[in-house]
């Protein structure tokens, strides 16, 4: 009898229960009416009367320790929902961790893409490793032609198979993509990553980023063009927002223009950010070269389109009032921080 006793607290010390059902499984077994406790008083009463006093004692503690051990358990059970896991507690305070910030970059060409996409322009891509072809030649710059010295290329050296491998220096020619791979009517932008070989300074810049447009279809003018630009100009700076178009010359559009927009920041008195001019730069346009939709197979008898080109650090600038474009690239976390929380 002594040796059930103290199997029996062994038993009940190691216990798990891990519902109320199995705890009332063990509530049965041991204290029900034919559990193992009034098994144990049964056999009591045939203890010789030398042995029923300790016995008595030692059965009696045991039936108290069942029960002091079960009613633990039944309140391990009530509190955790009787499952192994950690209760859900919807009181208890949020663990809030840092979320990063959107890069300014990134945040305004989300604003000119969504701005574009609303006017019925789709987006492509094309690469960042261009041949001579798509960033040059189709677009109208001639071999060894001057206009070619307007950019400082990085070019790829020691290519196993081509030698004309450049980080491309503007995202125009993924417009030569695009319209050697479809006809017309083609309404898109390009965004994307662009490589000149400058000396950094808080006006320049190794490398930078443009969103490209091009609208291609029968009877498109420049009056199109110019439409298109105000909409965009005034959807991204204010209903308020005045553009200007000053000639320019791109060897691939013609006639090309490039646009200014009124200064947001002194409101046209003048001030640093637009050199006490009351304007802007933003962007460069025009319409598209005969010359250029002939080289992408494009008739230009049939056809014609307009092209523009977003300096997106640009417009950061002006938005954001932000006066060294080295900022961008540097990564210090008190600049990044001010912007927009990705949520
Ligand atoms: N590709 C020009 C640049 O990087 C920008 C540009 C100007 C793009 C006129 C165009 C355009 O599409 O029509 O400076």
């Amino acid at each position: 009898m002594k040796t059930k006793i103290s199997e029996y607290l062994e038993e009940i010390k190691a216990l798990e229960v891990k519902s109320a059902e199995q705890l009332e499984g063990f509530r049965v077994k041991f204290l029900g009416k034919k559990g193992l406790l009034n098994d144990l008083f049964e056999d009591f009463k045939k203890v010789a009367p030398e042995e029923r006093k300790e016995m008595g004692q030692l059965l009696n503690s045991l039936k108290t320790s069942v029960q002091e051990r079960l009613n633990e358990l039944k309140e391990m059970v009530e509190s955790t929902g009787g499952s192994d896991e950690p209760s859900l507690d919807l009181t208890m305070p949020v663990n809030f961790s840092r979320l990063g910030t959107r890069h300014p970059i990134s945040i305004v060409r989300n604003q000119i893409v969504d701005i574009f996409l609303k006017m019925g322009f789709s987006v492509a891509e094309g690469p960042e490793i261009e041949d001579d072809w798509h960033n040059f030649s189709a677009l109208n710059f001639p071999p060894e032609h001057p206009a070619r010295d307007m950019q400082d290329t990085f070019f790829v050296e020691h290519h196993p198979v081509r030698g004309d491998l450049a980080l491309r220096t503007h995202t125009s020619s993924v417009q030569v993509r695009v319209m050697e791979s479809g006809q017309p009517p083609i309404r898109q932008i390009f965004p994307g990553r662009v490589y000149r070989n400058e000396a950094i300074s808080a006006r320049a810049h190794c490398m930078f980023h443009q969103v490209e447009g091009l609208y291609i279809d029968k009877g498109v003018s420049f009056a199109d063009l110019k439409q298109a630009l105000l909409i965009f100009a005034r959807e991204m700076f204010g209903p308020e927002t005045q553009i200007r178009l000053r000639p320019s010359y791109f060897p691939f559009t013609e006639p090309s223009a490039e646009m200014d927009i009124s200064c947001l920041i002194c409101g046209g008195e003048g001030c640093n950010i637009c050199k006490h001019t009351g304007w802007v730069e933003v962007l460069g346009c025009g319409m598209v070269d005969p010359n250029v939709l002939r080289n992408c197979n494009i008739d230009p008898e049939i056809y014609t389109g307009y092209a523009f080109g977003i300096g997106i650090e640009r417009m950061t600038m002006v938005k954001y009032r932000i006066n060294d474009l080295r900022l961008y690239f540097e990564n210090d976390l008190r600049f990044l921080e001010q912007f927009e929380s990705v949520y």
